[in-house]
């Protein structure tokens, strides 16, 4: 057993409107608020952030952005800085999401800022890293991962990685309902903090968060978080019903 603090991240995705997100909130934070021993991170879309930071107030609920730029302000359509969610007081922001690499073609450079940036406006990244089907079948899941953790931490601080969350991702486990078994994700995560330990050595290493997410469920999470290495979960799909993403939070009390 670490003495690393669990923590529990829900990804809303493009999920919710605001009047949705103010029905969600009000269910989830009383199903809530007796859960002890994690951290809770809600990570709704932009639109919602002010209004689930107020809902989340006096909770331990804390409030992630799903994105930003690494810039602090300019002319970039479309996007938002990370001293804006600053000043509205998220506390966290996912970085490096499978989809956005897929999607909005965001690669290691663009997060090796963004992960930099995050941490000069106080706001935690909770950086992502997994590979796909092809390369997992291939043997070529460690390469890949140590690829991307020296991407996306190539320009922090020294000291400054157990500020980090990283979140291993399997790519074919995400929304796919196929999980990682515990075994697989234990191993993986073994590795990437072995990988931590040869950057930042063994003492960060130990200390840092390295969560696991795809195809997280109430009915599967409590095997995941008997592993050693694994410090918690970054909940897609099952994180969008108050009753089921509660039950994830509080796998230690059901
Ligand atoms: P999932 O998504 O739980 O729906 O598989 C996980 C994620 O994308 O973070």
């Amino acid at each position: 057993m670490s003495d690393r603090t669990p923590i529990i991240a829900g990804n809303w995705k493009m999920y919710k409107t605001n009047s949705e997100a103010a029905a969600y909130m009000t269910e989830f934070t009383g199903l809530v608020a007796d859960a002890a021993g994690v951290e809770i991170v809600v990570c709704p879309p932009f639109t919602c952030l002010e209004q689930v930071r107020d809902a989340a107030a006096g909770s331990k609920i804390r409030v992630g952005a799903q994105n930003a730029h690494f810039q602090p302000e300019g002319a970039y359509t479309g996007e938002v800085s990370l001293p804006m969610l600053a000043e509205i007081g998220i506390t966290d922001v996912i970085l490096g999401h499978s989809e956005r690499r897929q999607y909005f073609c965001e690669n290691d450079a663009d997060l090796a800022l963004k992960v930099d940036r995050a941490l000069v406006a106080s706001i935690r990244p909770i950086l992502c890293v997994g590979e796909t089907d092809a390369e997992r079948e291939a043997g070529k899941t460690m390469e890949k991962l140590k690829s991307q953790l020296a991407g996306g931490l190539a320009a922090i601080d020294e000291g400054r990685l157990t500020d980090i969350v990283i979140a291993y991702e399997p790519i074919w486990a995400i929304g796919t309902g196929k999980t990682a078994t515990p075994g697989i994700a234990e191993e993986t995560i073994g590795f990437i903090r072995e990988t931590l330990a040869g950057m930042h050595g063994a003492e960060a290493a130990g200390r840092v968060r390295i969560l696991y997410g795809g195809s997280v469920k109430p009915d599967n999470i409590s095997a995941l978080m008997a592993e050693d290495d694994i410090d918690g979960a970054l909940v897609g799909g099952a994180c969008l019903a108050p009753a089921d993403f509660s039950q994830i939070v509080k796998y230690k009390q059901v």
